[in-house]
């Protein structure tokens, strides 16, 4: 059926501006479930469910392993040899990342929780996009993933063995609110859940660090009003947000409110969310109705913790968002034009969002010139005001750089015309852009090239750091809320030997965390924390699961998803061993 009437989807992976994007055919648009508005029932959810359900797939239970208790006498076995590259300098070697410094590994809900109907959860549009249209998430689903919700304790154990000091997880908000809205039950259930990973944490020494969403938009309300296509979404946000600071505020003490906006909001372009678009609105400019609404929504969950703090309600902390995006360099150093681009792109890409919060409650000059009002709303003076400062400290999802290149078309042409492939960034992203011209390399090691454009580049962490402290430049200092590299191949390698030998992998995380030190100690970065992603293998999004970027393995045909570790797991903890000051 999804052969006979083609149209075509964007789906974007984009941690860089240079989207990569993949093309996937699919057919009319598949409905949306009824919204539920009133009542909320227990019949009303499993309608919910069953529209889930109508993919052909049913949704699977978590039952792989329901093991709640720790593994006794853990241990995690002996080191691989050890592998030193030779760019790790002795210079080095003496460095200490600061006290106090957050040294944590990052997860998503979604990514791996499983357990989607346990404890009274709604669906949320993942589960509705993958059961409805498989190919939407390659023909796989987050119902059970690695089954974090059952094997947390177990999993605790084993990252606590690599000596983190912090954990940044996420919370599903259809776990807390079944329909999303503000007059749907709360799940205690989904509450306890929280509770029992955070006390967890804690218990084994670990900081908790949570993020209130990280792209699990409840279906109930992307059925009603197209979730942050839609003013409403503040409100209903706002009162998810409260009910989970009220919560966790006592021993959470840091907190994102939004990951990644700007991929997020780069959803809209297509499927599933095109099925609730407004009157007027097209795939060109849903990302943008997104962004203010999330902006707005941000700011306003913001200042509800504020309040809550200074009435004493929940302990002092600290709130930010996730950003993502980097600087290009210019493709052609000596090309003004491609210099233009770099600063286009950045503006597009990161500014769009860190300028209003972190500079003046305003969008970017080029992002005005380039983006009539009539797309992207512009924010009233009074929104302005809570815009503006509503972020205690910078955090960035520091993956990939990309080089700028000027598209064929030259920038103005491209600017001025919504109707132009490359508008609004104005860059070109043919592969043949994705090196220096100047020294004919590229930019660092390319990881698995299907997850993302651009090359994943230590090399130029201290150029991003400074630019991002230079330009958005907050008190609290910077976190790298995210980093990681996906390697090539590993999911084409037969052998566990052959897999936890993950060369690639160790070498740019150490490489990057080189660089870190480095831009602490001599471009005096105030650089407080860094998050690897991920833990575990888990389940990419619209990839799916043969998208590697974990520390540790998990074989997900085993029935007891069993997870291994791999050589970098080992290579990062001897490596914080070594700069983690007492
Ligand atoms: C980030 C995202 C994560 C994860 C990671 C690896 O952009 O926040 O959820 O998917 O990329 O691709």
């Amino acid at each position: 059926m999804w052969s006979k009437l083609l149209n075509t989807v964007l789906l974007s992976v984009i941690t860089t501006q240079l989207a990569f994007s993949q093309s996937i055919p699919v057919g009319p648009l598949p409905s949306l479930p009824t919204a539920v508005t009133s009542g909320y029932t227990q019949q009303d959810l499993d309608g919910l469910w069953q529209s889930v359900e109508k993919g052909g797939v049913s949704v699977v239970p978590a039952n792989v392993t329901h093991v709640l208790e720790p593994v006794a006498n853990f241990s995690v076995g002996p080191d691989p040899p050890r592998f030193r590259p030779s760019y790790l300098q002795a210079s080095t070697d003496s460095l200490k990342f600061p006290k106090g410094f957050l040294y944590g590994v990052s997860t998503a809900a979604t990514q791996v929780e499983g357990g989607v109907k346990e404890g009274g959860r709604g669906p949320s549009i993942y589960d509705w996009g993958c059961h409805i249209l498989p190919l939407f998430c390659n023909n796989e689903n987050p119902d059970v993933t690695v089954n974090e919700y059952y094997q947390y304790k177990q999993d605790i154990q084993r990252v606590k063995a690599m000596g983190v000091t912090t954990f940044s997880f996420s919370i599903a908000w259809p776990r807390i609110l079944p329909f999303g809205t503000k007059g749907s039950p709360v799940s205690e259930e989904g509450l306890k859940f929280y509770d029992d990973f955070i006390d967890e944490l804690l218990k084994n020494g670990i900081e908790p660090v949570a993020t209130l969403f990280h792209w699990d938009a409840p279906l109930n309300i992307v059925a009603q009003y197209g979730a942050f296509l839609n003013s409403s979404v503040v409100d209903d946000f706002n009162n998810y947000a409260s009910i989970v600071f009220q919560r966790y505020g006592k021993k959470v003490k840091t907190w994102h409110t939004f990951n990644e906006p700007r991929v997020y909001c780069s959803f809209y372009a297509g499927f599933p969310y095109e099925s609730k678009y407004p009157d007027g609105v097209n795939t060109t400019t849903a990302p943008f109705t997104c962004i203010p609404n999330i902006i707005k929504t941000h700011a306003v969950a913001v200042q509800t913790y504020r309040n809550l703090v200074s009435e004493g309600k929940i302990a002092k902390g600290k709130i930010a968002l996730k950003h993502n995006g980097a600087k290009p360099v210019p493709f052609d150093p000596n090309s003004e034009s491609d210099q233009e681009v770099v600063e286009r792109v950045a503006d597009l890409g990161v500014g769009i969002f860190s300028q209003p919060i972190y500079v003046d409650g305003n969008y970017p000059q080029r992002v005005l010139d380039t983006i009539p009002a009539r797309i992207l709303r512009r924010f009233t003076e009074e929104e302005k005001k809570i815009i503006k400062g509503s972020a205690d400290f910078y955090a960035i999802d520091a993956y990939a750089t990309g080089a700028a290149k000027t598209p064929p078309e030259g920038i103005e042409a491209c600017a001025s015309n919504m109707g132009d492939p490359n508008w609004p960034n104005c860059v070109d992203t043919s592969p043949a852009a994705g090196h220096s011209l100047a020294t004919g390399w590229a930019l660092g090691a390319a990881g698995d090239l299907i997850t993302r454009g651009g090359a994943d580049t230590s090399q130029l962490l201290r150029y991003q750091l400074n630019w991002l402290t230079t330009t958005y430049p907050s008190p609290g200092g910077i976190y790298i809320t995210e980093f990681g590299f996906a390697e090539p191949f590993e999911a084409m390698l037969p052998e566990l030997y052959q897999i936890t030998w993950d060369e690639r992998r160790s070498n740019y995380l150490l490489d990057y965390l080189n660089e870190a030190l480095l831009a602490i100690h001599e471009d005096k970065i105030d650089l407080r924390g860094v998050f690897f992603w991920t833990p575990y293998d888990n389940f990419e999004w619209n990839l799916g699961t043969p998208v590697k970027y974990g520390l540790q393995h998990v074989n997900f045909s085993s029935p007891g998803l069993d997870r291994a570790y791999k050589q970098s797991f080992f290579q990062v903890r001897n490596f914080f061993e070594q700069h983690l000051s007492n």
